[in-house]
């Protein structure tokens, strides 16, 4: 090689390694001002796809405890979970052997696993897998980059990677330990929620959905994790005052006097006193009046405050919809649940007096799925679903069709099976 040659070669390294160290920079200021693990692995994949110049990217998280690898963001998937034993497939061997793996035709290596792509209908051809490790050199997770535009993933690809995922991994492993005290701080106060609840055998398990109505209501609306996660642990905590409620008063099979009445009332202003006295990081200091304010009416007619309209947090007014539904569609002492007709005309018949009609049209646009799988505390994956598969027979009808089908009293075979179903297996549930 002459010289010419050879300081044009030297030119075109030193401006490859240029690009490269300006994307990696841009790569980490842009991965480090994401937070929260689900919004930080999307940047993640979106960028180092785009780096690589590969046409998806998965970030695989090792699960210790289960010796498996994980993801819920990755292109393709939609909200899907992957989950699969970490010595399988070609990301699976990047974890055992901690080497990188660089296949050029998927489908010839023994290694590889086509589940996912049977399950999403994609063809994987060329596959690059690099061990995500964390500062001490453990393994933690794989990035996984499929189907390179331009042919197949060469050795500069494969140090990029490396280089993005070192890049990445300590900002993965510190929102993965922030996630898991979340999930612990969330289980204590489930607990808290469930023994608050547990007091009246009525009332079992009223926290829980009332967050997971009041959750289904805030998607409709829009909210972001941060929102969400503010009214879970608010919805959680909302009937925490009634540790303070005589037993003879919160289970008295009969209709409460006004003094009995008046006692009850005073669980939202004890709510909110016993949380004022816990610690909230920053964020989540509001949540003692967000709790604490469900029993508001937008008319100012509600209690501890009688706050109006707006001055009630919207996450209280969201649920304020889902607390009355959740108490007239179960038993009480002194009734059973309303038929749904019913319940659906009181929440409109309300809507402006009581309600925010904001949150009661998010509230009727929900899916019947959605909501009876929260009534029945059915699981995703529908082994404990009490109506069995037929639930996905009412998706795609919101509550507001169920309810104009109602009132015409049509009889049609999903108005019918619902019929059935409610307030029959909720009795059977609970009582
Ligand atoms: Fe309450
Ligand atoms: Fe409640």
């Amino acid at each position: 090689m002459n010289d010419a040659k050879r300081y044009k070669e030297k030119n075109r390294k030193l401006a490859e390694w240029k690009r490269k160290l300006s994307l990696i920079l841009e790569y980490s200021g842009k991965i480090s001002t994401s937070s929260g693990l689900s919004d930080i692995l999307k940047v993640i994949t979106n960028e180092t796809r785009d780096v690589i110049l590969a046409d998806r990217c998965t970030v695989f998280l090792l699960d210790k405890s289960k010796n498996e690898l994980y993801s819920w963001i990755a292109h393709g998937l939609g909200r899907k979970k992957i989950r699969f034993p970490a010595s399988t497939g070609l990301a699976g061997a990047a974890v055992t052997t901690g080497k990188i793996i660089n296949v050029k035709d998927a489908y010839s290596d023994r290694r590889f696993n086509p589940e996912i792509d049977q399950k999403t209908g994609y063809y994987t051809k060329s596959i690059l897998c690099v061990p995500m490790r964390n500062q001490p050199g453990q393994i933690i997770g794989v990035f996984q980059v499929l189907n390179k535009k331009d042919g197949f993933f060469t050795k500069q690809d494969e140090e990029m990677l490396r280089l993005l995922s070192s890049q990445a991994s300590g900002i993965i492993e510190n929102a993965m330990l922030y996630e898991e005290m979340k999930k612990s701080f969330k289980s204590f106060i489930n607990t808290l929620a469930e023994t608050v609840d547990a007091r009246d055998p009525l009332t079992a398990g009223h926290s829980s959905r009332v967050c997971a109505y009041s959750l289904l209501i805030a998607d409709r609306m829009g909210y972001s994790d941060k929102d969400r996660e503010r009214l879970q642990y608010a919805a959680l905590l909302h009937d925490l005052g009634k540790i303070g409620v005589k037993e003879a008063v919160l289970t008295k099979p009969g209709r409460l006097d006004l003094d009995e009445s008046a006692h009850i009332q005073t669980h939202t202003s004890v709510t909110r006193k016993i949380l004022e006295r816990t610690y909230f990081q920053h964020g989540f200091r509001n949540i003692p009046i967000i709790a604490s304010s469900h029993h508001e009416n937008v008319d100012g007619t509600g209690y501890p405050q009688k706050l109006k309209g707006e001055e009630i947090p919207e996450i209280s007014r969201i649920m304020a919809v889902a607390d009355v539904f959740d108490a007239l569609t179960y038993k009480r002492h002194y009734r059973n649940p309303m038929p749904m007709e019913k319940v659906l005309s009181i929440l409109r018949e309300e809507t402006g007096r009581k309600f925010d009609p904001g949150c009661i049209d998010a509230f009727f646009s929900l899916d019947l799925c959605d909501v009876l799988r929260v009534m029945t505390e059915a699981e995703e994956n529908g082994e404990k679903d009490s109506i069995g598969s037929g639930m996905s027979e009412f998706r795609g009808i919101s509550l507001k069709d169920l309810h104009e089908r109602l009132k015409k009293k049509e009889k049609d075979e999903a108005v019918k099976k619902f019929s059935k179903f409610y307030p029959v297996a909720g009795l059977k549930k609970r009582s």
